[in-house]
């Protein structure tokens, strides 16, 4: 893990409360996998003391993008960030996706900015030569802000909005099974909501096995504050550096 000043190489906003950041340091760039994230301090004053977690979105020469959706104060400050700009960034952090072995086909399944982390692993599994679907759910069209770009790293991505003004209507979750019998993958990936992952998992219990990325409020980002801890059958876990990427079949829900 690194801790370096990254330059904002560019701040895009993707639509409405989503942006885009660049952000120059070869070092993350380089080490980064999947799954893996970044603590970032968001802000020089003491109302910013604790850094912000957010999952490593792409990679490229030298440099690493976030995306972020914009909930409170410290992501409405990165994203007024202006190309030059310094951030102080922790990174990469955590255990990624375990994505090597001996499978041929997986289903990706993203719940809005769950994306994140997801398109840096559907770009890996391209390389590696696995056919790839992804199952993709948010509120509306508007929210499926990586669309245009997945439609060029995988197979099919079956679109789900609550509103009906793209793909499916209705919960990414009411489609699981459906998309799960017309790709019948053989491993499952997914990151959103904990109540889609909930299901999601419980759903391939005993079938596929099945890695989910878990959010939760942190404060060190290294493993000893115990603020982010989340129940598995070996005990408490701590999501920052034994996930944020686990076994679904660990976690107890
Ligand atoms: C491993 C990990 C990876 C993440 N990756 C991304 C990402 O790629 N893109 C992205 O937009 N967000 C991501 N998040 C969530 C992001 O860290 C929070 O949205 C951010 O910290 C909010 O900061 P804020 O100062 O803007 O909000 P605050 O002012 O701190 O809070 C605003 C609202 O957001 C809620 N909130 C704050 N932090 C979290 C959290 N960790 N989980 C759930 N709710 C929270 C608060 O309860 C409050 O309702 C990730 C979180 C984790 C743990
Ligand atoms: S955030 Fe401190 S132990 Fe995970």
């Amino acid at each position: 893990m690194h801790r370096v000043k990254a330059r904002v190489e560019s701040n895009a906003k993707v639509v409405h409360g989503v942006h885009r950041l660049r952000l120059s340091s070869s070092e993350i760039a380089l080490e980064a996998e999947p799954g893996q994230f970044v603590h970032v301090l968001c802000g020089e004053n003491r109302d910013y003391i604790l850094r912000r977690p957010f999952s490593v979105h792409r990679v490229q020469n030298g440099s690493f993008d976030l995306l972020i959706q914009v909930v409170g104060k410290g992501t409405t400050y990165l994203s007024q960030l202006e190309s030059g700009d310094a951030l102080d960034i922790m990174g990469p952090i955590g255990r990624g996706f375990e994505f090597t072995g001996n499978f041929e086909k997986s289903l990706l399944v993203a719940g809005g900015i769950g994306v994140a982390p997801l398109v840096f692993l559907a770009e890996r599994l391209r390389e590696d030569g696995k056919e790839t679907h992804f199952l993709y759910g948010a509120a509306t069209r508007e929210g499926l802000v990586c669309l245009e770009d997945l439609s060029t790293v995988v197979q099919k991505v079956f679109s789900v909005t609550e509103d009906g003004s793209f793909g499916y209507e209705g919960l990414l979750t009411e489609f699981f099974g459906e998309a799960f019998q017309e790709y019948n993958p053989d491993r499952i990936f997914a990151c959103g909501p904990e109540e889609m992952l909930r299901k999601v998992a419980e759903s391939t219990a005993g079938t596929v096995p099945c890695q989910v990325s878990l959010e939760r409020k942190m404060a060190c980002g290294i493993g000893a504050c115990l603020s982010c801890v989340c129940r598995t059958r070996e005990g408490y876990r701590r999501v920052c550096v034994d996930g944020p990427v686990f076994d679904a079949s660990e976690i107890i829900w």
